[in-house]
């Protein structure tokens, strides 16, 4: 056992004696932080939302909410969090702390009846308190004057409600929730949280925690991790760890070794060249979204819709891409998009297209002991470009059969198409037959609707309880008409 730290709402404790597949969850409420709660222990409440430290987007630190359950306690050696409990001032001896201001507008508002969801409301909603572009987003140029760019789904404030999509609440109801959502100021030059983001977050730490036979480590550069995982082929590899949260909580799974990569620099880089976008396996999806701003439209589209901001500040591309999951939201987009993989292993690095990499079920072609390290999007990119994602809920949940599309139409005709299926196979698929029955034709409603037709046969989809095959095949076919009805006006004819 080493003498891992985390600093939790200012004070700084060990680690130990906790296991190494600790949650942070179970950390914090053993020792009596009970404001973090458990709902379903699987990254799908909010209910354990706590706010940690991370390299910042616009300022050198942002406080970024995550799912507790889904994090080992191990992984924030070094790091600093912050509960529901530390939001509060403290006061004078005697008196109750002060409220801090998310939580009295959740207050005054009727945000909070049973309150068992409250304590993760406040932290996912502290988190987008302190997002530093809040109120001075673009696409909501009067959100600083309480007097524009407010919609449905973002405050006068700036407040982008997806900020509490990982969050449920079974008894107060929505409304009141958003309006506390939307009655947030800007925090005051005073307010020790938004000067905390002024300065750089706590290095990542090589952390080497054992107890008994099981271990947790980090390694501080990508040539250790890789030297580490050609002696421990059998260790799980973790970033957002979203994955090994449920295993440990739902599956009781406890892996003998867990090797974390999030913080490896070499994995989290981001580099727009001249024929490519290489986007770092460990950056968090969240990272990515913020850093690329629309610039690659077919990824801006995969994000809101790939699980909730909760999950998404946690998982990185290289995670969804290396657990091999038939329904994983990213491969239909980045098969679109022609994307390759950056393998690498202590021997050196190799580049294999998406589209070879998956071999079986949750199989591919990366060898024991070999990492994602990075994800190549070829550019120019393909103008006409969709995500469709076909689920029970628009938001945060797995989807039924997912589409991604990604044509060159020049002079009326379709160029080029690439189009991406999860959903209907063991693995994710190119459709290569509906691509040749676009390539070379006319846009119009006539091959649209023949190509819709071809697509329907892709693959083979499954019944299960999330629909049934002939659903399945008849959304990828509705997928290319609704595709074709969309673009249409925009596609020169
Ligand atoms: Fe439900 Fe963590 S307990 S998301
Ligand atoms: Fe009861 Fe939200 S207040 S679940």
């Amino acid at each position: 056992m080493t003498a891992a730290r985390i600093t939790v709402n200012g004070k700084e404790a060990p680690i130990a004696p906790s296991a190494p597949h600790t949650t942070v969850l179970d950390f914090l409420r053993e020792r009596g932080l009970t404001g973090t709660k458990e709902g379903c222990a699987e990254g799908e409440c909010g209910a354990c939302s706590v706010l940690v430290a991370r390299p910042g987007v616009n300022k050198p630190t942002d406080w970024v909410p995550v799912n507790a359950c889904l994090v080992p306690v191990a992984a924030l050696d070094g790091q600093e969090v912050v509960t529901s409990e530390g939001l509060a001032t403290v006061q004078a001896p005697g008196t109750p702390p002060a409220l801090h201001p998310v939580q009295e507008e959740m207050a005054v508002r009727g945000g909070s009846q049973c309150g068992y969801c409250t304590p993760g409301f406040i932290c996912s909603m502290a988190g987008e308190y302190y997002r530093p572009d809040r109120c001075a987003h673009p696409d909501h140029p009067g959100a600083d004057t309480g007097d524009g760019g407010a919609d449905a789904e973002h405050g006068p404030n700036g407040f982008d409600l997806h900020a509490l999509s990982g969050n449920l609440c079974r008894c107060t109801g929505y409304r009141p929730i958003r309006d506390a959502a939307f009655a947030v100021g800007a925090p005051t030059d005073e307010d020790p949280l938004a000067q905390r983001r002024d300065e750089a977050p706590p290095a990542p730490v090589a952390t080497e925690y054992r107890q008994d036979d099981r271990a947790f480590v980090r390694r501080e550069t990508l040539a250790e991790t890789l030297r580490l995982l050609r002696e421990r082929p059998d260790a799980v590899v973790v970033a957002g760890s979203t994955d090994w949260g449920v295993e440990v909580n739902i599956r009781s799974r406890r892996a003998d070794c867990v090797v974390a990569v999030d913080r490896l620099p070499e994995l989290r880089e981001l580099r727009v060249a001249d024929d490519h976008v290489e986007i770092g396996a460990a950056l968090t999806l969240t990272e990515i979204e913020r850093r690329l701003d629309g610039t690659v439209p077919l990824l801006a589209q995969l994000f809101p819709q790939f699980a909730s901001r909760l999950i998404r500040n946690g998982a990185t591309l290289g995670g969804n891409l290396g657990t091999g999951s038939p329904i994983g939201d990213s491969p239909p987009v980045l098969l679109a998009l022609e994307a390759s993989l950056v393998l690498a292993d202590a021997d050196g690095e190799r580049e294999v297209p998406l589209a070879e990499y998956f071999t079986g079920y949750r199989q591919s072609v990366r060898r024991p002991g070999e990492l994602i390290r990075a994800v190549r999007v070829p550019l120019p990119l393909s103008p006409v470009t969709a995500f469709h994602k076909i689920a029970k809920r628009r938001f945060d949940d797995i989807s039924s059969v997912a589409v991604a599309f990604a044509l060159d139409v020049d002079g009326g005709i379709v160029r080029k198409a690439r189009i991406g299926l999860g959903g209907v196979a063991a693995t994710p698929v190119r459709a290569l037959a509906t691509e040749a029955a676009l390539e070379g034709r006319p846009w119009t409603a006539g091959t649209a609707e023949a190509a819709a037709r071809v697509l329907r046969g892709e693959g083979t989809p499954m019944d299960d309880h999330r629909a049934s095959s002939l659903y399945r095949s008849a959304m990828l076919g509705q997928s290319l008409l609704k595709l074709y009805a969309q673009t249409t006006e925009a596609v020169p004819s």
